[in-house]
C-alpha cells in the first residue's frame, strides 16, 4: 500500500503536469485511485461527483468491467501490429467499418490517431495534401476561431484560439487565422441575436476573401465551443458555414473531440444542425477515454484522392499507435455499451434536467448566463447583470469549495464548465447543481 502524503511529494518531485502551474499547485494534486459510474475516490478515500467526465471523455462512466475485458482479451490475442502500408489489424478494420455506419453522411474512411491534437493535425496535413494533389497547391490556410480550441501540439495549437495557450510558445506556426466566434454573451459585435443576422458566421466569407480564396485550405470548428466556455452556435450558423465553404471550395474540418459520442444528445455534434463536414476529428468518447485513440473521418470524395494515388506519391504521415488493436477493441465495446444503455438519448434528457437546474442558478448575482446542449453546460460568471467581468479570485473561490465539497468541474475565463458522464443519475445532477450554486453564493459573500 502507499502512503497518500508520499505520493503527492513524490508527485510533486517528479512529475511535469499538463497545464502546470506551480504556484496553484503548492499543495500537490488530487490523487484519484478509482472511478466508479459518475464517482471518483481519492486516495484518501474522499468521493467527488466528477462532473466532467474526467476530460470531456468518459462518456460511459468510471469502472467499466465492459472495457477493461475488451483490453484484457485483445492483448491477449494481439498487442500490437501497425496500421502503417501494407499492414492493419482486426479492431482496427471492424472499428473503421462501425464508424463509417454511424457517422454522418458520406463520412466514410477513417484514419486513426491517439488524440484530439493528433487527429486535427491530421486532418489540417490531409486537407494540404488534397490541394496539392488537385492541382490547387496555394491552399494551404487554415482558418480557426477566436476562442476555439482544437489540442496543443504546434499546429493544433496554431488553430487554438484561445492567447493564453499560446503565451510562451509563440510564435505560431504560418498560415493560421481566426475569426469571431458566436460568443453572445459578450458578442463581439457589440449585437444580439437574431438582430445580428449571424454575423460572425460571414466573418468566414470575409475572412477568405481577405486572405485570397486560392490559398485557403480549410476552416475548422468546433460545433460547440467546449474549453472557449462552452458556447453554442445559432442555429443558422453552420448551414452558413457550409454555404461559404462550398462557395469558395474551402473543405470543413468539424473537429468533434468533445462533441462526438453522444456528448450533446446526438451521436455526433453537427447533426443538432443538420451539416455534414468534410473532415471530422474524433477522440476522447470513442473509448470513453479507457484507451488513447483519436482519428479523423474523411468524405467519400477526399478519401477517393488517396485511393487513386499516383504510383509515385506516398501519404507521409504517420503514427506508430495509429490504429492500435487494443484502443480500436476498447472502441467497438464501448460503442456497443453507448448503443446498449441508449447514452445518447440520455444525454439529452440527463441535459435538459441539468439546464433546468442550472438555469435557476441565473437569479444569483454572480451568474451572467448559463448556456448548453445535451450533458456540455457553461455557467458564466459575471460582475451584475450587465455582464461587468468578474472580480478576480471568484473563480478559485468557486473552485475551492466545489472542491471541498466533492464535485470536480473546471473553470476558464469565469466559465464554469461541466460535462459529466452520460450515465450520471438524476441525483447526482442535483446534487451538482446544489453544490455549484452553494458555491457561486458563497464565493459572492
Ligand atoms: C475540441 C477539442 N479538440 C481537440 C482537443 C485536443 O485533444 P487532446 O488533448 O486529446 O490532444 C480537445 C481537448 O480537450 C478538444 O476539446
Amino acid at each position: 500500500m502507499y502512503d497518500p502524503q508520499q505520493l503527492v511529494r513524490m508527485d510533486l518531485d517528479h512529475i511535469l503536469h499538463p497545464m502546470h502551474n506551480q504556484s496553484h499547485n503548492a499543495n500537490g494534486p488530487i490523487v484519484f485511485s478509482k472511478g466508479r459510474g459518475a464517482v471518483l475516490t481519492d486516495v484518501n478515500g474522499k468521493e467527488y461527483i466528477d462532473a466532467f467526465a474526467g476530460l470531456w471523455n468518459v462518456n460511459v462512466g468510471h469502472g467499466r468491467e465492459e472495457l477493461a475485458e475488451a483490453a484484457a482479451e485483445q492483448m491477449r490475442e494481439l498487442g500490437f501490429a501497425s496500421g502503417y502500408a501494407g499492414s492493419s489489424n482486426v479492431p482496427g478494420i471492424l472499428l473503421a467499418d462501425r464508424l463509417a455506419k454511424i457517422a454522418p453522411g458520406d463520412l466514410n474512411a477513417t484514419y486513426f490517431t491517439t488524440g484530439g491534437a493528433e487527429s486535427n493535425e491530421t486532418a489540417f496535413k490531409v486537407a494540404r495534401f488534397y490541394w496539392k494533389m488537385n492541382g490547387r497547391p496555394d491552399k494551404v490556410k487554415i482558418i480557426g476561431r477566436q476562442k476555439g480550441y482544437h489540442g496543443l501540439t504546434a499546429a493544433a495549437m496554431s488553430a487554438t484560439g484561445i492567447r493564453s495557450f499560446w503565451r510562451n510558445f509563440d510564435p505560431l506556426q504560418a498560415g493560421f487565422h481566426h475569426i469571431p466566434i458566436h460568443y453572445c454573451f459578450r458578442c463581439p459585435y457589440h449585437m444580439s441575436y437574431p438582430q445580428c443576422n449571424v454575423l460572425c458566421a460571414d466573418a468566414l466569407e470575409h475572412q477568405i476573401l481577405a486572405e485570397d480564396p486560392e490559398t485557403i485550405a480549410a476552416f475548422v470548428a468546433e460545433p460547440v465551443a467546449g474549453t472557449g466556455g462552452v458556447l453554442v452556435p445559432p442555429p443558422e450558423y453552420f448551414p452558413r458555414i457550409r454555404e461559404t465553404c462550398d462557395k469558395y471550395n474551402v473543405l470543413f474540418i468539424a473537429d468533434e473531440v468533445i462533441t462526438g459520442f453522444g456528448r450533446t444528445g446526438t451521436m455526433f455534434g453537427l447533426e443538432q444542425w443538420g451539416v455534414v463536414p468534410d473532415m471530422m476529428s474524433f477522440a476522447k468518447g470513442v473509448t470513453s477515454g479507457y484507451q488513447p485513440l483519436g482519428g479523423v473521418m474523411l468524405s467519400e470524395k477526399l478519401f477517393r484522392t488517396f485511393q487513386e494515388l499516383p504510383a509515385d506519391v506516398t501519404f507521409s504521415h504517420g503514427y506508430t499507435y495509429s490504429q492500435h488493436p487494443v484502443c480500436c477493441a476498447v472502441a467497438l465495446r464501448n460503442l456497443d455499451i453507448i448503443e446498449q444503455e441508449g447514452l445518447v438519448g440520455r444525454a439529452a434528457a440527463m441535459g435538459s434536467r441539468l439546464m433546468a437546474g442550472l438555469k435557476q442558478l441565473e437569479s444569483l448575482s454572480l451568474v451572467g448566463e448559463v448556456r448548453g446542449i445535451g450533458l456540455m453546460a457553461g455557467v458564466e460568471l459575471a460582475g451584475g447583470k450587465a455582464g461587468a467581468p468578474c472580480l478576480a479570485g471568484v473563480s478559485a473561490k468557486v473552485l475551492e469549495y466545489t472542491e471541498s465539497h466533492g464535485l470536480i468541474h473546471r473553470i476558464r475565463d469565469d466559465s464554469i464548465m461541466l460535462a459529466p458522464p452520460l450515465t450520471i443519475t438524476e441525483e447526482q445532477i442535483d446534487s451538482v447543481v446544489n453544490i455549484l450554486g452553494e458555491a457561486i453564493s458563497a464565493a459572492a459573500k
